[in-house]
């Protein structure tokens, strides 16, 4: 049978990680997909750059262009890899290629979560697939899992770390005490962060992702507008060292939960009790935890980021497009996991209605008094402590750091409370608030 023609849009880590693994992995490929898929052609902005991107056998066969347009109007071409990243021509680009009746592939999802409602309604339309595996949490089959595997529950919520870079950046700073701009350095060296590292570290990429985590765990249009974001710039040694000696650790997580009154959608750093297996869950690794009503938890990990893990995710796609070339559009599998017209309007609600356990580092004087007036203060607003620690002052200092776990409390309580707190003549400066989570039901 005619192998399947592939365009790539981009051949930097991505691209050429997918030209690689087709070439090396063509013969399985070809027999679990039950065609050849050949990469024909390829657009870059740089012709010299993408040849260097890979050895000579896998790059010599296939024809380079500066015009992306040639490539989603070329008639040949059957399926589109979108691995160029941006939301401006990638969306015109792959936009064009669905106009022009063709499959796509992409592991861009700040271009999902800002226009994926327009981009599969338009596929829906045409009746062709916008695959996009890549897209979260690098080589884990997760989208696979949520939309397949999974398909039997009902999704109370989903926990995950599902950025690479910050991952590698809190991993390296705890363990070997590197700094911060070291470490994201290497991160880029490594291939593993977005064009705009400030994506990675500022939790914007995490909430690109958990917003297409959202739309399929509970049916529901992409709203990344409406997620909270909180990156790891402003975590301090000192916390992650409080955490540490109670028996947590910080990660950055993001975690979308489905409660009565609509769904919790939000990225902060988060500290997680130690024995659980995510927390343990370093370096450019990433893992999501989905609890679903029928199977209990689920974990899922492996490599979230870097070239050949992603164009791993990629290739499946590609592999799942080919089986499926010939399936009646109105049967293929549903890119939300629900029939387009069965999205729920379930609300996103803001971060003040949030219910989480905190983790509070207070500066206080050390004077007699200071924990009663806290105690009440926060007893007053119906949060209960689960575990206080209070550090002795360094020599010759008189403010002390007190650390306090709560009990679950909505955020807005929380914020009042530390309102008051921070007005009392005993506080110093701004209290340090971070969320918990525990993870277990
Ligand atoms: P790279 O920067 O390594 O490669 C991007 C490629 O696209 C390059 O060939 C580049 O050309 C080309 N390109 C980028 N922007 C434009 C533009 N505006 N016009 C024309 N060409 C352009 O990126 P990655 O491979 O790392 O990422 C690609 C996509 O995959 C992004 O959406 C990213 O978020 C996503 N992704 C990346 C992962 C990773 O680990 N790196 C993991 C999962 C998803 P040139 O080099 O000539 O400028
Ligand atoms: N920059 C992303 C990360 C790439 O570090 O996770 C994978 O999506």
């Amino acid at each position: 049978m005619k192998p399947i023609q592939v365009g790539l849009l981009g051949f930097g880590t991505v691209g050429s990680g997918v030209a690689k693994v087709l070439a090396r992995n063509a013969e399985e490929i070809g027999r679990r997909a039950g065609r050849a898929i050949q990469v024909s052609r390829v657009a870059v902005r740089n012709i010299d750059k993408a040849r260097a991107a890979a050895p000579a056998a896998v790059t010599e066969g296939l024809a380079f262009t500066n015009d992306f347009h040639a490539i989603v109007d070329d008639p040949n071409i059957d399926v589109v890899c979108e691995l160029m990243g941006g939301a401006t021509l990638a969306r015109e680009l792959m936009l064009r290629a669905i106009a022009n009746g063709k499959h796509v592939v992409t592991a861009n999802k700040a271009l999902l979560a800002l226009h994926g409602n327009e981009i599969f309604a338009a596929a829906h339309a045409k009746g062709v697939t916008v695959a996009f595996e890549a897209a979260v949490a690098g080589g884990i089959p997760i989208i696979k899992a949520l939309r397949e595997g999974l398909a039997a529950n009902r999704i109370e919520w989903i926990a995950g770390i599902i950025n690479g870079t910050s991952n590698f950046i809190l991993t390296e700073m705890r363990d070997k005490g590197a700094a911060f701009a070291d470490v994201l350095a290497e991160a880029q060296k490594l291939g593993y962060a977005e064009a705009d590292p400030t994506f990675d570290i500022e939790g914007h990429d995490a909430a690109h992702k958990l917003t297409i985590l959202a739309a399929l765990a509970f049916g529901i249009p992409m709203q990344f507008e409406k997620a909270y974001l909180e990156g790891i710039s402003k975590l301090t040694r000192e916390d992650i060292a409080y955490a540490e000696q109670l028996g947590y650790r910080i990660k950055l997580l993001g975690i979308a939960r489905r409660r009565a009154e609509g769904i919790e959608l939000r990225v902060h750093p988060t500290l997680i009790p130690y024995k659980r297996i995510i927390a343990n869950v370093d370096g450019v690794m990433n893992a999501v935890v989905v609890q679903g009503d029928a199977v209990g938890q689920t974990l899922y990990s492996g490599r979230g980021a870097g070239s050949e893990p992603t164009a791993s995710a990629v290739v499946a796609d590609l592999v799942d497009v080919t089986r499926t070339l010939t399936a009646d559009p109105g049967h293929r599998v549903p890119h939300f996991a629900f029939q387009p017209d069965q999205l729920s309007d379930l609300p996103i609600l803001p971060i003040s209605e949030v219910e989480t356990s905190y983790y509070l580092r207070l500066r206080a004087h050390d004077r007699p008094g200071v924990m009663a007036d806290i105690t009440r203060i926060l007893a007053s607003g119906g949060i209960s402590i689960d575990a206080m620690l209070q550090k002795e002052p360094a020599e010759g200092e008189q403010i002390v750091d007190i650390i306090i776990l709560t009990h679950v409390a909505k955020e807005a309580r929380v914020n009042d409370a530390l309102a008051q707190i921070e007005q009392l003549p005993t506080i110093s400066g701004k209290v340090t608030k971070l969320r918990l989570e525990n993870l277990d039901k």
